[in-house]
């Protein structure tokens, strides 16, 4: 079990703000000290740029830089750390392999994705789609026909709206067997926080996430790619530091997965994003899983208890995640989040960047509350308090 009124102790922003309730951690998680200290560290201690430099400090951030690039790939179980390649976010991830796989499709191969994803492995698919006369097919739900022309299968982990896990394994498995050459890319931004995760076990051929959203810091994401894939792939950008040579006739590009990242990185953001997962696998994937559904599910039932038919809860009545998103009706999404955060609860109101999902669910906006490891029972109770005030003024 996880205790996150001692877990709260780490978060600093709870020292300076003791009335704070977070329920935003699907947006951006909380950072603890330790990410803090690490970042500090660099910038006051080892400042400088990475490879190039034949001096101690620079060698001791190489080596650092490179360090956390095989604590990620022991932390998604990759086979080898050159299948990992540091981007700004997960969105950067998901563009960067749509550019590498872009050349090997061709007009009239289809990509299939899903209604529920985030824009971040929707709009890139559709462009790419357009662009290249693609057939771009979007699906309701985890019954859908692969056949020989379906090239990629662009599909989430964990929605960041319904509070649901999709069953990744079968699905991919299911696909596999109808098409052996279909490329899967799982986005597992809000899979990798909160749950243990085998990318080999999956099945998938990439997987993306970020680190913020994993009490890491902001700038810094991750694409693993399977090796053999990886090295077919187009780089995403030219520059600096991914070259082995330049010519004016010609341009040698570096191994992978040096290929794919070109220019100064955030090296004091991968540096503390090793702190971010160490953090985490103390705590434990499992306990922080169980103690955000029950969170989640606290949530859902208080909501419903209060609220009757006054609410709409999106997703299924046994939460999955620590997600819980809802419409109170008559009163608009923006309009909760705002007398919420009069009483110092942070939620997100608006689309959460799923529009085609809310489109199909017939609403305009909806409001998330969100749990991670440092929230308590409490916050749920506050929660619920707040939003009592709110009927009062609205309904
Ligand atoms: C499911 C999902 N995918 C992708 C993203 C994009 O992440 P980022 O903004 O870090 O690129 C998010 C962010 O909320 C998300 O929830």
């Amino acid at each position: 079990m996880l205790d996150a009124k001692t877990l709260k102790k780490d978060f600093p922003i709870f020292r300076n703000q003791p009335e704070f309730v977070y329920l935003d951690s699907t947006a951006t998680a909380l950072k603890p000290q330790s990410v803090i200290d690490s970042l500090t560290d660099y910038y006051s201690t080892y400042s400088a740029n990475i490879v190039r430099g034949v001096y101690d400090i620079s060698e001791k951030a190489t080596a650092a830089y490179e360090e956390t690039r095989m604590v990620v790939k022991d932390f998604i179980g990759a086979e080898s750390e050159k299948e990992i390649i540091f981007t700004r976010n997960a969105t950067e991830s998901i563009n960067l392999f749509v550019n590498g796989i872009k050349d090997t499709l061709q007009k009239g191969d289809e990509i299939i994705t899903t209604i529920a994803e985030h824009h971040s492995n929707f709009v890139p698919w559709q462009q790419l789609a357009k662009k290249r006369g693609l057939i771009f097919t979007v699906v309701s739900n985890e019954i859908f026909e692969v056949t020989k022309k379906t090239k990629i299968l662009a599909i989430t982990y964990a929605s960041n709206v319904l509070g649901t896990i999709n069953p990744i394994e079968k699905i991919i498995e299911e696909a596999k067997r109808a098409n052996p050459n279909i490329i899967v890319l799982v986005d597992g931004a809000q899979a990798v926080p909160h749950m243990e995760i085998d990318v080999k076990k999956l099945g998938c051929d990439a997987f993306a996430f970020s680190s913020h959203k994993m009490v890491g810091p902001t700038g810094v994401g991750v694409l693993w790619v399977k090796e053999k894939l990886l090295e077919t792939l187009s780089p995403y950008q030219y520059g600096g530091d991914m070259i082995r040579s330049v010519a004016i006739e010609e341009t040698k590009f570096a191994d992978i997965p040096h290929r794919f990242e070109a220019g100064t990185p955030h090296i004091a953001g991968v540096i503390a994003f090793k702190e971010a997962i160490l953090y985490l696998k103390k705590i434990g994937l499992t306990a922080i899983h169980n103690h955000e559904v029950e969170l989640a599910q606290l949530c859902y039932d208080s909501l419903l208890k209060e609220f009757g038919n006054d609410i709409m809860i999106i997703g299924p009545k046994k939460r999955q995640t620590g997600i819980v998103s809802f419409v109170l009706k008559g009163v608009h999404a923006h309009d909760v989040a705002q007398l919420l955060n009069e009483d110092h609860i942070a939620v997100r109101a608006g689309h959460h960047c799923a529009m085609p999902l809310h489109t199909s669910l017939n609403i305009e906006a909806s409001v998330r509350a969100s749990f991670y490891l440092y929230n308590t029972k409490e916050d749920v109770k506050k929660l619920c308090n707040a939003l009592k005030k709110v009927k009062t003024v609205f309904i």
